[in-house]
């Protein structure tokens, strides 16, 4: 079970400590099931990352057991590399298309995800902002958190008002990467097309999940410490609707 969201003394975000990474994930994907039968045509942001797996399964055995027809809301990815074939395993079109797109039953139409191998990648990028405008905004976004600090692809340095945009890796988030490249940091790409952080904040709201020790200190930072372009994760206080959900580990270093 987790314990009841509380307003954050020291942000206007709420933050909720779950007893583990999956009691959170339920709590995500209660809301986002919510969200849906409201408004079945409904846009989500989606993530990769180990850290939202867990919700994309909590949806896929909800729906299982109350089956609900998501074939008319739409989702948007945070971010994909640039140069990798998207029909790689390691790219982020294959991870939605696995655990968003076909478990959830999503109308593939629907599913938009940067496009990471365009010719044109400045072009690609405009036009996903362009996108996410054209059909009134994301009305959910679930984030991870990076260790250091960074939301979809946007590294320490990332204007709080950017947009859709092509970024270099940071090498700490290349090496934390490497995993799913076979431990091999050269097959990480060098760059990615990411929303920016101004795109993410224009969602209505935000559900950010973090879990694990190893995420301690960048919820912290994000949290506690100074609303700065150092620390991307920061920049969620600037929104009035974002919801933390964090285990206990993850959630060890907030005063
Ligand atoms: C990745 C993604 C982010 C993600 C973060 C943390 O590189 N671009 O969207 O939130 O890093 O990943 P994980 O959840 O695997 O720790």
């Amino acid at each position: 079970m987790s314990s009841p969201s509380l307003a954050h003394p020291l942000t206007s975000l709420r933050v909720c400590v779950a007893a583990d990474a999956e009691a959170a994930a339920e709590v995500a994907a209660t809301r986002i099931l919510t969200l849906l039968r409201e408004k079945p045509t409904a846009a989500l942001g989606v993530a990769t990352g180990s850290t939202p797996s867990p919700v994309y399964r909590a949806l896929a055995r909800s729906l299982q057991s109350e089956p609900l027809d998501l074939s008319r809301a739409r989702a948007f990815a945070l971010d994909e590399y640039v140069g990798i074939d998207p029909r790689a395993p390691q790219s982020y079109r294959s991870v939605i298309d696995a655990e968003v797109t076909e478990p959830l039953g999503f109308d593939r139409r629907l599913v938009a995800v940067p496009d990471g191998s365009s010719a044109d990648l400045d072009a690609a990028a405009s036009a996903y902002e362009a996108g996410i405008d054209a059909i009134g905004g994301v009305d959910l976004q679930i984030l991870g958190i990076g260790h250091n600090g960074h939301i979809g692809f946007n590294e320490p340095g990332s204007p709080h008002d950017s947009p859709t945009r092509v970024v270099d890796l940071a090498e700490e988030t290349r090496e934390a990467n490497a995993r799913f490249f076979d431990g091999d940091i050269d097959r990480v790409p060098r760059q990615a097309m990411t929303q920016g952080i101004g795109t993410i904040l224009k969602a209505r709201s935000i559900v950010l999940l973090a879990f694990g020790s190893g995420k301690a200190e960048a919820v912290a930072r994000a949290l506690e410490g100074p609303i700065a372009e150092a620390s991307p994760a920061s920049a969620l206080r600037r929104h009035a609707d974002v919801t933390i959900l964090l285990d206990k580990a993850a959630a060890s270093s907030l005063s």
